[in-house]
């Protein structure tokens, strides 16, 4: 039979797992989020959700993961009568990410373009566009904007583009594709980065965007937000934002720990995921929020239009430079967008894969890729078409209702099935699996192989069953809360 090739080094499966949780969420999700609840405060919270939570599922499913060297399907399958389906949800969560999570990675790739035409004075820069669409009543970043999303063609193509990258990856394999991939862009992702926040933070007036990310009390003090969000709701912004941006509860680190070799540590891995994600979190906020203050105060604070909309705003007030500063940003974005969504692809590609090994018929790498891709290609144009909802085929309208978090544009449709209701689940049913069903010593033993430690072993058993179990239940309810305005939280 074909051997299942995974990780060659340590290091490249933690650049792959850091790739996979570093993305969109980290850059327009964390820094805003920060600042509205709470600042420095928000912080803390939402590390001792990352400790008490995050970590905790992390290593549960690493373990799961490395424990059955399967796919998430077939390692629930293998594990637990009860929860053999649980896999099957991660593959559908994995699918309605990347739906829009490639239109996404398209737009960003053409806004890369947009500023290399700046850079060049070209006709297809930003500058040029603005010029041509002759309507200076509203800023270069919306006219801009508009004119992309409007023209639904050109979005579906580099949504597209952005998905045969993906596949292309994916085909691969893991340590010929994704390993590669991850071992050069986290790093050069991590350098652009400093660069970006280097300029930022030395423009005038950037300290303002460190006050209201830092200062607990500031962004209600000055008006940004009218008031503050009671300790409960702050709780559940956190811990929704945590498990989205570690890319848990829907199989990718089962996937991921399926191919790390016995004796890496699951532990010390886990932590490092973690803190590394948590930190480029942070840095995106020390680049966007002091750059969004200095040089477009009016402009969104948060979410896609934050990206695309403000930051080519700001891109646009710098001058000469701006255009270099531009590509950097939006090359950077780029990096994390595909890191993330090759992990994506790989949680269906791997198991299909896997399948069709073990019923001896080879490797099936490269058509199932092609398929996956194209699968997630086809609902992806239909997020490019919707253009965030300003298109007029967005749910609310096709439904004739009053647009809420789930209904005003797909993006949000595919968000709030994934993001608030399936990946919460999933994390919440895999604590009760293990902590329940299969018992946390399943966990131990696979993080104690060849002579490795686990000394949160005890802090594990406790977490696992019960209170990472009860934060899941409030987490679960936030996002219900903030998708459906069921008005729980206020
Ligand atoms: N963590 C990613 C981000 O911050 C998003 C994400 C959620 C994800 N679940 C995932 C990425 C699973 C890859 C795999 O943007």
């Amino acid at each position: 039979m074909e051997e299942r090739k995974g990780f060659g080094t340590n290091f490249g499966f933690l650049m792959a797992a850091v790739g996979s949780a570093v993305g969109l969420g980290n850059i327009w999700g964390f820094p805003n989020k920060m600042g509205a609840s709470g600042g420095f405060t928000f912080l803390i919270i939402y590390l001792i959700l990352a400790v008490l939570c995050g970590f905790i599922v992390m290593v549960g499913e690493l373990a799961i993961g490395r424990k059955t060297g399967k796919g998430a399907v077939a390692a629930y399958h293998a594990l637990s009568k009860k929860f053999k389906w649980m896999g099957w949800m991660g593959i559908l969560s994995a699918f309605f990410i990347l739906f829009f999570y490639c239109a996404l990675g398209g737009y960003c790739i053409k806004y890369v373009i947009l500023n290399v035409g700046d850079l060049f004075g070209a006709g297809f820069g930003a500058e040029a566009v603005y010029a041509a669409a002759g309507d200076t009543s509203k800023s270069l970043g919306d006219v801009v904007f508009n004119t992309f999303v409007g023209s639904s063609g050109e979005a579906i193509i580099f949504g597209l583009i952005f998905v045969v990258i993906t596949m292309l990856i994916v085909l691969g394999g893991i340590g010929g594709g994704i390993e590669k991939v991850c071992s050069v862009g986290m790093p050069a992702l991590f350098v652009m980065l400093l660069i970006c926040i280097v300029r930022a933070c030395t423009l005038d007036g950037a300290v303002a965007g460190l006050k209201y990310m830092f200062v607990p009390g500031w962004a209600v003090e000055n008006g940004i937000i009218a008031e503050a969000p009671d300790f409960l709701t702050v709780l559940s912004t956190a811990g929704g934002q945590m498990f989205f941006s570690l890319s848990l509860g829907m199989g990718a680190m089962i996937t991921y720990g399926s191919y790390l070799h016995k004796k890496e540590n699951l532990q010390k891995n886990a932590l490092l995921i973690i803190i590394m994600d948590t930190m480029v979190a942070l840095m995106a906020g020390l680049c966007v929020m002091p750059a969004r203050f200095a040089l477009d105060p009016a402009g969104n604070i948060g979410g896609p239009k934050l990206l695309f909309i403000t930051m080519q705003n700001v891109f646009h007030s710098m001058g000469t430079l701006g255009p270099i500063f531009g590509i950097l940003f939006y090359l950077l974005v780029v990096f994390a967008a595909i890191s993330s969504s090759i992990s994506l692809l790989e949680v269906i590609v791997a198991h299909f894969v896997d399948d069709a090994r073990d019923a001896g018929k080879g490797d099936k790498r490269k058509p199932y890729s092609i398929l996956a891709a194209i699968a997630a290609g086809v609902l992806c144009v239909l997020v490019c078409l919707d253009g965030l909802g300003e298109n007029g085929i967005a749910p609310a309208t096709l439904l004739n209702i009053e647009a809420s978090g789930w209904s005003d544009c797909w993006l949000d449709f595919f968000d709030c099935v994934a993001e608030g209701i399936l990946m919460p689940l999933g994390a919440l049913l895999m604590c009760i699996c293990i902590g329940w069903e299969l018992g946390p010593q399943i966990v131990d033993d696979e993080c104690c192989l060849e002579g490795n430690r686990f000394k949160s072993k005890a802090f594990f058993n406790v977490c696992v069953k019960y209170i990472t179990p009860i934060i899941m239940i409030l987490i679960l309810a936030g996002q219900l809360d903030s998708f459906f305005g069921l008005g729980w939280f206020s």
